[in-house]
């Protein structure tokens, strides 16, 4: 395993895994830099091989640039916590699943399930190439299905973050003491033979 700096001493793996899984975490610090569709587009070529029920792939994500008219409304949608360091980040997502089938639109049951996989694919290549990944619940989910033009077939499900990584003490006080990878429950609290425990 190959740990990065960051999160060598801190994340202790019981099991040798792909140091993929251990390096990537959500990151704040950004550098405000812009990004190239060269440099973006690869992420989503990564969510695009993600598996799905009946390879319906569910899946969509709508972005904004930053310094670009969409930019500004898509901004506008994170709640107050997040646009303290997220106004740093080089492009803004909206992760969208289609809840129906395209197919008769039969009713998709796994379509957050799938998306899920897809988000986690975009951000270990994105982890891969360096960048910072960071999902965010924190946004007005209404507000975003308008400022998109989302149609009733279609679900928000979270907003995500992509930049460039930049210094760390450039962020607010209380965000710098945050600006760490997290650790993780014990596999025993995770993974069960047979029966779930009670907790
Ligand atoms: C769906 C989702 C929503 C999240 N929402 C926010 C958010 O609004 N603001 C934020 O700073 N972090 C947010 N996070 C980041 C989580 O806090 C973070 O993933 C979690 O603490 C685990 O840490 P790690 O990603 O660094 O391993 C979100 C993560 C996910 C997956």
């Amino acid at each position: 395993m190959h740990l990065n700096k960051d999160v060598e001493g801190i994340r202790k793996p019981n099991y040798e895994i792909d140091s993929i899984f251990v390096n990537r975490w959500s990151a704040r610090a950004m550098s405000g830099e812009e990004m190239s569709n060269d440099e973006l587009m690869p992420l989503f070529e990564a969510a695009r091989w993600a598996p799905s029920a009946s390879n319906a792939q569910e899946w969509r994500f709508v972005f904004a640039k930053r310094n670009t008219s969409n930019w500004k409304k898509f901004f506008g949608l994170l709640a107050d916590g997040n646009k303290v360091w997220a106004k740093n980040a080089s492009v803004l997502v909206v992760v969208v699943s289609r809840k129906t089938m395209e197919y008769k639109e039969k009713p998709a049951p796994t379509h957050s399930f799938d998306t899920g996989a897809a988000w986690m694919s975009l951000a270990l290549e994105g982890t891969k190439r360096n960048y910072v990944i960071h999902a965010m619940a924190g946004f007005d989910y209404e507000k975003a299905g308008k400022v998109i033009g989302l149609s009733e077939k279609y679900a928000v499900e979270a907003m995500v973050a992509i930049g460039k990584k930049g210094k760390k003490e450039n962020l607010p006080e209380a965000l710098l003491e945050k600006e760490k990878p997290s650790i993780r429950k014990e596999l025993e609290e995770i993974a069960f033979e047979g029966k779930m425990n009670k907790n």
